[in-house]
This record gives C-alpha cells, sequence and structure tokens, in this order.
C-alpha cells in the first residue's frame, strides 16, 4: 500500500508520515530529502546550478541511501553521510532551482519508484500523489497557514527551547519570506509543479494537532487497506 502526502514546506507532512510509518510498521519515503541530496552534492561539487545539464548529470550518478539509526534515519549520498548539511539555509536557498529542473525529476522519479517497489510506503513531496505513485491508494494534501508553518520551522530548528519574543519574531519573519519564495517556485514550475491531486483529501493542519491529523489519516488508511 502507498499512502502519498504532499503539501508546501512546514505543514507538518514529515512528523506525520513518521508517524504513520511508525504506526503501520511501513517505510518513510523522504523525496524533500533526495532534491536536497542532489543540490547538496552539486554545489559542494562545484558543478555550475545555473547548467541544468550538468546538474541532471550529478542526480543521475549519485546513489542515494536512506539509513535508519537509533538517532534518526540518515541520508548518504554515494556513501557520504549528508544528513545534516541538506538541512542547511545555504541548501534550503539553491534546491528549489535544482528541483525544478526535468532532469534531475526524471532521475528521482526513477528512484522513488524503484524504492517502493513491493513494500508498504508512506511517501511524503509535493508532486508524489499527481507524478510519482499517481495510483497510491490513500493520498493526502496538507495546507496551513503561512505564518504557523513558518513558527513550526523555527520551533524544529531550536530543540533546546525557543529565543526570546523579539528574536522569535525576527527569525518567523525570515523564515516566512523564505517559505513564500519555495512555495511560489514550487507551484509555479512547469514540471510537476506543488499541486493537490484531483483525488487527494485535504487537510488544513493550522489549528489541529500532529495527532489529530494522524488519527485522521490513521482512519482513512485503515479503511482503504480493508476495501
Ligand atoms: O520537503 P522539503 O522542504 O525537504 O523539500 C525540499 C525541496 O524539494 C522543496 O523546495 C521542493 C522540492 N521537492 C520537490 O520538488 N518535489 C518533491 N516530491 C519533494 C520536494
Amino acid at each position: 500500500m502507498i499512502i502519498a502526502i504532499d503539501g508546501p514546506a512546514g505543514s507538518g507532512k514529515s512528523t506525520i508520515a513518521d508517524e504513520l510509518a511508525r504506526r503501520f510498521g511501513f517505510t518513510k519515503l523522504d523525496t524533500g530529502a533526495m532534491y536536497r541530496t542532489v543540490a547538496h552534492v552539486s554545489a559542494s561539487r562545484g558543478v555550475d546550478l545555473d547548467d541544468e545539464g550538468a546538474v541532471g548529470d550529478v542526480a543521475r550518478a549519485l546513489d542515494i541511501r536512506f539509513e535508519k539509526r537509533p538517532d534518526r534515519m540518515h541520508v548518504l549520498a554515494d556513501g557520504v553521510d549528508v544528513t545534516r548539511e541538506i538541512r542547511t539555509p545555504a541548501t534550503d536557498r539553491i534546491v528549489s532551482k535544482v528541483s525544478a529542473y526535468p532532469s534531475v525529476r526524471e532521475a528521482m522519479l526513477g528512484c522513488q519508484r524503484a524504492f517502493a517497489a513491493g513494500r508498504d510506503v508512506v511517501a511524503e513531496g509535493r508532486d508524489i500523489g499527481t507524478v510519482v505513485f499517481p495510483d497510491a491508494e490513500l493520498k493526502v494534501f496538507l495546507t496551513a497557514d503561512p505564518a504557523e508553518r513558518a513558527r513550526r520551522r523555527v520551533l524544529q530548528r531550536h530543540p533546546e527551547g525557543a529565543p526570546d519574543a523579539d528574536a522569535l519574531a525576527r527569525e518567523v519573519e525570515e523564515t516566512l519570506a523564505d517559505l513564500r519564495r519555495r512555495d511560489e517556485l514550487d507551484a509555479q514550475r512547469a514540471c510537476a509543479p506543488l499541486r493537490a491531486a484531483d483525488d487527494a483529501v485535504r487537510i488544513d493542519s493550522t489549528t489541529h494537532s500532529i495527532d489529530e491529523i494522524v488519527e485522521r489519516i490513521g482512519a482513512l488508511a485503515d479503511a482503504r487497506r480493508d476495501a
């Protein structure tokens, strides 16, 4: 069975997909991490990011693997652990450009489908229900108010505790600007833009807790599994 979860940055996809995978014993596929890996590896090799051909070559040749370790899921690129590097603001800034290239998307599409062959998967991204797994048994499109999405992103960055109110407000403001820029690029691109599949269940996570949403999606998945 495939559960597809799409939505913009900070809509709660990752946390919700983790919890669903744990609950159902499915494997989680974080497709954003794959695009982030291509972006980071291309930049670290000095590839010209405006050169689609060169970035596409990196994407096609790259061996991306996920490894479950006690602390978290790690991402390996040609055997090198890039888990931390792919979440930096530097990678945030370049990933939308790299993920808009059709040659990069084509390379990732093959890897994503191969990853899911023969297993139960919760896959999260932007085009899972529309392009990667159009026959997924359950498709969810998650949204949330942009300001709330920015606030969540900032709090995630400070697991040790939130900064003081002024610093928090400033960081939320900056993050909101970056989220809006990325949403726009992801939704406007020609190839596989961020869009809800016609048969996706739309859920707004602004005013619901993660637990409530997981309950709701879990109930939908149970019903589809038994159908
Ligand atoms: O989910 P995320 O923020 O880690 O995704 C990083 C970037 O990758 C985001 O800007 C959009 C892109 N992406 C995509 O184009 N298609 C996907 N299926 C997943 C992510």
